[in-house]
């Protein structure tokens, strides 16, 4: 039986005409990023498999992670998200970097998931993190730079939401308000987490195993509040809940308008500590999350260095290409190639230094240098989505000219050599 051209489930082949789609997503992703002060790092793809198991989410280290042993007997892992390198990168130099700290970078994060619209065996995801920031000016920044994004892409605010919810403020409730445990409140968490995924019923029934009856109805409100205005006195009152509101507040003031207020927002890591934030498309065909994060201010220290107050988000690009082309955002990409050489002849060795010259002008220039005929080649350029050839039998080289084709008007003009640049620009 002959081999599968099919590349591994739930993992892509990129293609020139999706590869330069994925590059002027990253272009973007980068141009931003940098403006805001972020420089970019990078990392191996395997870590060790310990990494994941202290505190990342549950659901991805039991259930999606690609772990095996090495041939050293090491338990490693495909990293599934990039954090706990990024955290495990600035523990390693704890005392030396300055702070604050912007960093950024594009990986490809590995997660055993069911394949489905939006949703990947690999993505690549763009990671932006500020280091040693308690104020809430970096939860600001962070929602202002993922904003940026969407809007250097071209999006319309209405297009897209952006969820904000404090792990803080819910803790609070769960382990004061409601004297609940370290772990039952965790159990709540991620049952609060996984609530869009189930009926009401189930929701419900899990929230009467976990939380006393004296609470669940106050609970339950909370949870259905989507503004700041719509909770408790008391519940407002709490600095978690004003942080939330003030948030709100300084991103309005730049005109980040789209944001609502979720408190049923959980965001799936254990790591988070404080305030998270989570952008969806508004298109109910493609109704996936575009970017998640939040303030996890407890990872760095777990190396054993003094902790770092953290706050970050990734953004993916799948659900960003959805997004794009399901609001039409997409520019046309063409081919990179400027013009095809088409040698008629065997010329090839009379025409390197020309080639090179035009190469060192900085044109792009693919060259053909096959025995087929002349039509064939002139297909097979136009196949290629080349707009220009020139074309070189023994007549060109003799009088050292060349003819350039346009192959969008048909159109054939004679230029000299020393002329080549010129024209193809003009
Ligand atoms: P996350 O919410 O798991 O967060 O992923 C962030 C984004 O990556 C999602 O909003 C989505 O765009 C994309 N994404 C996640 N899983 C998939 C998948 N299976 N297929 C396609 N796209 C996907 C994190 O990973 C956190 N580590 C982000 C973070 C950085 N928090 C702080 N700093």
């Amino acid at each position: 039986m002959a081999l599968s051209t099919a590349p591994y489930k739930g993992a892509r082949d990129f293609y020139p005409e999706d590869q330069r789609i994925e590059m002027y997503i990253f272009f973007v992703w980068r141009e931003v990023a940098l403006k805001f002060g972020y420089e970019e790092y990078n990392a191996s793809i395997i870590e060790s498999e310990e990494l994941y198991l202290s505190k990342t989410s549950q659901e991805i280290v039991n259930e999606q992670t690609y772990s095996f042993e090495d041939r050293g007997g090491r338990k490693v892992t495909l990293r599934p998200e990039m954090t706990p390198t990024v955290s495990r990168m600035v523990a390693a130099r704890r005392q030396e970097l300055a702070y604050p700290l912007r960093l950024f970078s594009i990986p490809n994060v590995w997660r055993y998931e069911r394949p489905q619209r939006g949703r990947l065996r690999e993505h690549w995801q763009l990671n932006v993190d500020l280091f040693g920031v308690s104020e809430l000016a970096a939860d600001h920044e962070m929602i202002i730079l993922a904003d940026s994004i969407m809007q250097r892409f071209g999006a319309n605010r209405d297009s897209y939401s952006i969820r904000i919810n404090s792990r803080k403020l819910i803790d609070h409730l769960l382990k004061t308000r409601y004297s609940m445990d370290e772990e039952n409140a965790l159990a709540v968490i991620r049952l609060i987490d996984k609530k869009n995924k189930m009926t009401k019923e189930v929701f419900n029934d899990g929230l009467q195993k976990l939380v006393h009856s004296d609470h669940i109805e106050e609970l339950t409100g909370i949870l259905d509040a989507n503004d700041f205005s719509s909770l408790p006195d008391d519940v407002r009152a709490l600095p978690s809940a004003q942080q939330i509101h003030n948030l709100q507040m300084l991103l309005g003031r730049v005109g980040i308008t789209n944001v609502t207020f979720d408190t049923s927002l959980m965001r799936g890591f254990d790591y988070y500590t404080d305030i998270v934030f989570e952008m969806f498309d508004t298109a109910p065909e493609n109704n996936r999350s575009l970017f998640g994060g939040g303030r996890y201010d407890g990872l760095v220290g777990l190396f054993g260095v003094e902790p770092l107050p953290t706050v970050g988000f990734g953004m993916g690009d799948v659900s960003i290409r959805d997004f794009l082309e399901t609001h039409k955002l997409l520019p046309e990409f063409g081919t990179t190639v400027d013009v095809a050489v088409l040698i008629v002849g065997n010329h090839y060795e009379a025409l390197v230094e020309l080639i090179s010259d035009l190469r060192s002008e900085g044109i792009h220039v693919a060259v053909d240098a096959t025995d087929r005929k002349l039509d064939k080649k002139i297909k097979s350029a136009d196949k290629s989505g080349y707009k220009k050839v020139l074309i070189i039998g023994d007549n060109e080289l003799k009088i050292k000219r060349v003819v350039l084709k346009d192959l969008e008007t048909g159109q054939e003009t004679s230029v000299s050599f020393a002329n080549i640049a010129d024209k193809l620009f003009s």
